[in-house]
């Protein structure tokens, strides 16, 4: 029974939204409250089981291989100051048993492309895929691709993560149509790239998590230009979901769209409260500042 132990996030695109900031610094590394984005996503993988993580890289992005790579004169600073705290910090950006691939995309040619870069590495093995856009802030529940996880183990086929959007958003998501409306666990039937809201067949929208069999890789060789002119994931799912069954699943927590300047203040406002250091402190702010508001 080969298990879900490689994870691809691709990361080489621009960021144009968050321009200037993503000038020379990847969007990827952008914090919320302490933590960069990138980082979610990785402990989200890891806590699912994950050891390999593969990177798909593009320019300017040399600031994610060293946040996760030994940084030996920060660490020989903290030493010598003796901020124990902040070295462990500094050291634990990713678990010792991990490996970390870097795959450099030399040219943006699409989604379904910077997953295929994975190709060599992932082989036919299932992997999970993550774009670190999408934070997933599942509170009390199971991190969400480990809630997925247990869905492939369980059903051993493809799991795409999929929430419920206002219909006047298809046109910004992977749309899944499927079995039956409702239910937590549903079978495929069909998936289209950011439809317009009267073409969608459901509001039933792909979020950046995804289990896919490495069944995939052919139908991404095949690919030809789709929505957008660029070669889309979602267009190798539809095919392969002709082939084998392909779940969607309505995971348990919330998504933030950190893509966007909105659901990226979002989050912080939402894990800025619950921060340990300045949680309280920032409640308070908030608590005032809605009052001059009031
Ligand atoms: C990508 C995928 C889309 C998916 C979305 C989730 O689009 O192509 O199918 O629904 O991520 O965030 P992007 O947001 O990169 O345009």
């Amino acid at each position: 029974m080969k298990k879900v132990t490689k994870a691809v996030f691709p990361v080489a695109g621009l960021g144009s939204r968050f321009l200037p900031a993503t000038k020379a610094s990847p969007k990827e590394m952008m914090p919320i409250v302490d933590k960069p984005l990138i980082q979610y996503a990785v402990e989200e993988a890891v806590a699912a089981g994950v050891t390999d993580l593969v990177f798909i890289t593009g320019r300017s992005k040399r600031a994610i291989e060293d946040h996760f790579d030994k940084a030996y004169e920060l660490e020989t600073e903290l030493e010598m100051r003796g901020k124990a705290e902040l070295l462990k910090i500094v050291r634990e950006t990713v678990p010792s048993h991990v490996k970390c691939i870097y795959i450099r995309q030399s040219e943006a040619l699409g989604l379904g492309h910077a997953v295929l870069c994975a190709a060599p590495v992932v082989g036919d093995e299932p992997f999970a895929v993550l774009l670190a856009d999408d934070l997933l802030d599942e509170r009390e529940h199971e991190p969400v691709l480990k809630q997925m996880v247990d869905v492939y183990n369980y059903h051993r086929c493809s799991v795409l993560g999929v929430m419920n959007v206002e219909r006047e958003q298809t046109r910004q998501y992977g749309i899944v149509s499927t079995e039956r409306d409702s239910g937590a666990i549903q079978r495929v039937t069909g998936m289209v790239e950011k439809p317009k809201p009267e073409d969608a067949p459901s509001t039933q929208a792909v979020i950046g998590r995804y289990i896919l069999t490495g069944r995939v890789f052919d139908h991404l060789r095949n690919l030809k230009p789709g929505a957008g002119g660029e070669l889309q994931l979602t267009d190798a799912i539809a095919a392969l979901l002709k082939e084998e069954a392909v779940l969607a699943y309505q995971f348990k927590g919330t998504r933030y769209d950190c893509g966007s300047k909105l659901g990226y203040l979002q989050a912080t406002v939402e894990l800025g409260l619950r921060h340990p250091e300045v949680g309280e402190g920032f409640a308070r702010f908030l608590e005032e500042r809605c009052e001059k508001c009031s």
